[in-house]
């Protein structure tokens, strides 16, 4: 019985770090990050995401706003994406941090599947 309660105790352990390790972003982060966008990103992929800017309906920008697309591909993926590049979209790892292309992620591109 003993062992059986440790397990419980260290099962809610875990749920609780897997829970706290998704990052909480304050306003002044989240404003932050949709400048970033702004100012790096919609020049081909619009301000609202849609990537139907001259430049992105030349180059075929991704619709940040495509719902479906938005299910078929996991955060890791676009980080992945963003830092490296794919196809004609330019690689942003060595001008942004980790950090930011992970908050461009998480923060401004999943909020504009829900805007749509
Ligand atoms: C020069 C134009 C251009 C700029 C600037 C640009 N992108 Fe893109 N982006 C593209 C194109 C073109 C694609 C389509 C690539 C493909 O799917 O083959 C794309 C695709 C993407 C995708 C989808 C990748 C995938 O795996 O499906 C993401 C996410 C993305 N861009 C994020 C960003 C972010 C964040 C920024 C700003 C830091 C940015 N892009 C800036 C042109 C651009």
């Amino acid at each position: 019985m003993a062992l059986r309660r440790t397990l419980l105790v260290l099962l809610a352990g875990c749920l609780g770090c897997l829970a706290s390790s998704a990052k909480e972003y304050s306003d002044a982060e989240k404003q932050q990050l949709r400048q970033l966008y702004k100012d790096k990103c919609s020049p081909c992929h619009g301000v609202d995401g849609k990537g139907q800017t001259p430049a992105g309906k030349l180059l075929k920008a991704r619709n940040h706003t495509d719902a479906e697309w938005q299910k078929s591909v996991s955060d890791e993926q676009l980080v992945h994406s963003i830092t490296h590049g794919k196809d004609k979209m330019p690689k942003w790892g060595d001008k942004l941090s980790e950090e930011q292309i992970r908050g461009l992620v998480e923060v401004v591109i999943r909020s504009l599947a829900a805007s749509k």
